[in-house]
């Protein structure tokens, strides 16, 4: 790691997962355009979210980060992404009424395009593909002119991520999140189910409590807290180049910040304490993830706490434990050891999804929500047995009625899951199995007695 950053400083490292470009010169003009382009976020909100997440470090509050594995091209309109609100609200309801803290919200959303892969290739048939690596870089159809990458999509995905953004901070402020809707955040196929029952129950306990606070005295439409809340945005910064186009020095405070997104986080694949991405990140001021798979040591998180927060600011680092319903705990809580004994303020989430993957007996990629849940009672029994706070979720999901995940309330079983799989990289929890997810993490955080 060398001493000095700057938002190039990363190019002198070995850059894993970056796609083949066929023309420099074409990428370059890509990334001169993003680098002409207004930031996403400020720096004063990614500033805010790490105060939030400083709050989730100290045991007073609660993550939920959620959305799409990828976002789609295709799949992009403004009922989307206002389901997919609609479910995080709602989950973030039934989060903050039962643990009594505040939830800090988190998307997977508006940047959330690029994904790494296993294998920089593909058969398909007779053809030899380059992977797809999500609508930021190519198209997932099997014929080599979909799979060659198109700088063009950069900048595509820069304005897609603009105008979800756009919409998601007027749904957020401009009325739709008013705590005072919060019947009206249950999808129609969510409403008959238990899980739509269970949820209608507790927004009537929310009423009750807020016609009690008027009867008080308290005026509630003048309180913004209640009619407005903060959905911050976040996604996997692997494409440096991009990243680096987003990157902007905050005229407040000197300091470089990636206004691609409030929050970035470092993939599994692409965590290397010697490579680019860990460098990259280390310079930039936001919130910073990195996910934490059953092969990390001890030594490689106190590492990691040391490279991307080195001044220990609560907040600035989440670590997210991806280990599979089976290792989590034994894997787990070595490294919560270390940190804790090393008296770094980490974030711990669980991401329950990318360790409980498996191929079905009909070839699709998919989940089941029994592992889902189990990953997050062993995270939580992990941090329980060391005394340290389990702060939240990393999860994959939309609000739409897709069958991509099994099990659940709904029953999901292989044989459905060709009825409306439609992810464009891993299987989502649809929006009634997200809902159950709420109640289950509750129910198992109040068991073990941490809320
Ligand atoms: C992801 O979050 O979609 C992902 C690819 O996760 P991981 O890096 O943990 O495999
Ligand atoms: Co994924």
């Amino acid at each position: 790691m060398g001493k000095t950053w700057s938002p190039t400083s990363w190019q002198g490292f070995p850059a894993a997962q970056q796609p083949d470009w066929p023309d420099q010169a074409d990428l370059d003009r890509a990334l001169k355009q993003i680098t002409s382009y207004p930031p996403l976020v400020f720096a004063g909100e990614a500033r805010r979210l790490t105060t939030s997440l400083g709050h989730v470090a100290a045991g007073n509050a609660f993550l939920l980060q959620a959305g799409d594995c990828a976002e789609s091209f295709e799949e992009f309109s403004a009922v989307d992404i206002r389901e997919k609100l609609r479910v995080i609200l709602q989950m973030a309801v039934v989060l903050t009424y039962s643990l009594g803290v505040p939830v800090v919200k988190v998307g997977r959303i508006a940047g959330q395009f690029a994904k790494p892969r296993s294998s920089p290739f593909e058969q398909v048939g007779d053809l030899m593909l380059p992977s797809f690596r999500g609508h930021i870089v190519n198209d997932a159809t099997a014929t080599q002119a979909a799979r060659t990458p198109n700088p063009d999509r950069l900048v595509q995905a820069y304005h897609q991520s603009a105008s979800t953004l756009n919409l998601l901070r007027a749904f957020t402020k401009g009325g739709f999140a008013d705590l005072h809707r919060v019947h009206q955040w249950t999808q129609e196929f969510v409403t008959s189910s238990p899980e739509g029952e269970r949820y209608e129950q507790l927004a009537e306990e929310i009423d009750r409590a807020l016609r009690f606070m008027r009867a008080c005295g308290v005026n509630t439409e003048s309180t913004s807290t209640l009619h407005e809340v903060d959905v911050y945005t976040s996604h996997e910064a692997l494409l440096l180049g991009y990243e680096q186009a987003l990157t902007r020095q905050d005229s407040l405070t000197g300091s470089w910040y990636d206004c691609s997104a409030h929050m970035l986080w470092i993939g599994e694949r692409t965590r290397q304490l010697d490579g680019a991405h860990v460098e990259f990140l280390r310079g930039v001021g936001n919130p910073i993830g990195c996910k934490v798979g059953p092969e990390a040591s001890p030594e490689f998180v106190l590492e990691i706490c040391e490279a991307l927060n080195p001044n220990r600011i609560p907040g600035r680092l989440t670590l997210i434990s991806r280990m599979g319903a089976n290792k989590v705990e034994d894997s787990l809580r070595p490294l919560l050891r270390a940190a804790r004994d090393a008296g770094h303020p980490i974030v711990w989430a669980c991401d329950p999804m990318h360790g409980n993957t498996f191929t079905s007996q009909g070839g699709r990629k998919t989940r089941h929500f029994d592992d889902v849940c189990a990953e997050i009672a062993g995270f939580i029994r992990a941090h329980h047995a060391e005394q340290t706070w389990p702060g939240g979720i990393h999860v994959e999901l939309t609000g739409n009625n897709v069958t991509e995940c099994l099990g659940g309330a709904d029953e999901i079983l292989d044989e459905h899951l060709g009825d409306r799989y439609e992810t464009v990289c891993d299987p989502r929890l649809n929006g009634r199995q997200s809902l159950d997810l709420a109640f289950r993490v509750a129910e198992l955080m109040r068991a073990a007695g941490v809320a």
